[in-house]
């Protein structure tokens, strides 16, 4: 995580204009006044950049909102020290020369610009969790004319597999940095030509972290078009019969299934179940139906006058659970000059989403986005409004 240790620094004009940073407002942790958050924008791209005076004087991003690609912080970072004229003690940043290749990030993609405007021109295939991306590019450059969509939640990969895109030149992937159980909801009906599940994790313990579900493959059968195939290939036996009967119980499908098959490109996993000898299992859904188009237009808008201070003050700290989902209000700030900032968590308990909530006069807006536009996170921004009337 790029940070700066700081010796000293003076006091900050905010907002300012520095290198290529733009520095709007600074708000103040309301129960610890020793950490601040600074609202940020480089490059179109809006994220907190955070502030600790103790036990060290640091400098480094916030974990909510950091954006991708991270020469982006490296740059803020740097821009603030310039601004407050700090002695630097020691430092991971780096300029961001030293990573030229992840400048050029046009294949990674914010989830909000699926949820404004999903790409529809082209034979479209998605892979869910990627990894090394070894799937992904064999496939994008064996079908150029097709749009690839790659989804993975680990961040290593997907810097390594941007890296790949920008020394290949490959101009038909897209990379979302989402959880694909999510994303599912966004993606237009009957539009999907292929849904490529390679080896997920088979989370024995943790079932409900599991990618494949009852929800996930309804979804994957609204996507697909018809003849649209969802691929799942896995080397759990276990994984195979849970995934097997989750199939199954859902409704009558088209279902293939091998063992062993050998395919075009073998993934870093399927080198290593193959070196120890382990089955290898396909399980591969055909889609038969056409699906109803999909109705996603919910509105994540704010009634007026929302800053109520003693309200604020009251949630602070607290969890709110209902039915589909729960809000826990994490940390009460002060924003210099006026307004205050909530960092939250909410959603679903196996989904949850963290991100702030700003109070202005007379505006209230969610930062650095809006939830994404899922049915339950509608639910939560319903039931979020009562809790801040009180
Ligand atoms: C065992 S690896 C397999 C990677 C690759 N498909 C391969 O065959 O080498 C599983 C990958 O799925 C990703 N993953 C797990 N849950 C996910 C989710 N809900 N959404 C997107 N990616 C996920 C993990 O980060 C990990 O990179």
């Amino acid at each position: 995580m790029p940070h700066i240790h700081l010796q000293e620094r003076s006091a900050a004009h905010i907002p300012s204009q520095v290198g290529r940073s733009r520095f709007d407002f600074i708000a103040t942790n309301v129960n610890h006044v020793q950490e601040q958050l600074i609202a940020t924008e480089v490059a179109q791209k809006k994220f907190f950049i955070l502030l600790k005076d103790a036990p060290k004087r640091l400098i480094k991003s916030d974990k909510i909102t950091r954006p991708s690609p991270t020469y982006l912080i490296h740059s803020a970072l740097l821009d603030y020290v310039t601004l407050t004229n700090a002695k630097v003690l020691s430092s991971n940043v780096h300029t961001a020369e030293k990573s030229i290749h992840l400048q050029e990030d046009h294949a990674l993609k914010p989830v909000a610009f699926f949820t404004e405007n999903f790409p529809t021109d082209r034979e479209l295939h998605i892979e869910i969790g990627f990894g090394s991306g070894r799937h992904l590019i064999h496939q994008a450059l064996q079908h150029p004319n097709a749009l690839f969509i790659g989804i993975e939640i680990h961040r290593p990969s997907i810097e390594q597999v941007l890296k790949q895109i920008s020394i290949q030149h490959i101009d038909n992937i897209l990379l979302v940095d989402y959880d694909a159980r999510l994303f599912m909801e966004l993606v237009p009906s009957n539009i999907v030509s292929n849904i490529y599940v390679h080896f997920p994790v088979p989370w024995d313990k943790k079932p409900h972290r599991r990618v494949i579900s009852k929800a996930f493959i309804e979804e994957a059968i609204r996507v697909l078009s018809c003849n649209g195939q969802l691929e799942l290939r896995t080397d759990s036996e276990r994984y195979y019969h849970y995934a097997y009967e989750t199939f199954m119980s859902l409704r009558q499908l088209s279902l293939e299934i091998h063992k062993n098959r050998s395919i075009a490109v073998s993934s870093k996993y399927e080198d290593r179940w193959r070196l120890m000898e382990k089955n290898i299992y396909d399980l591969i859904l055909i889609n038969t139906e056409e699906s109803p188009p999909h109705q996603n237009n919910v509105c994540f808008d704010f009634p007026e006058n929302l800053l109520n201070t003693v309200r604020l003050h009251e949630l602070n700290g607290n969890t709110i659970t209902f039915e589909g989902g729960f809000i826990h209000f994490e940390r009460l700030y002060a924003i210099e000059g006026g307004g205050m900032l909530f960092r939250l968590s909410l959603g679903s308990f196996e989904r949850p989403e963290h991100l702030y909530l700003i109070f202005k006069e007379k505006e209230t807006i969610y930062f650095p986005q809006e939830p994404i536009a899922t049915r339950t996170n509608y639910k939560v921004h319903q039931q979020l409004i009562k809790e801040l009337h009180g």
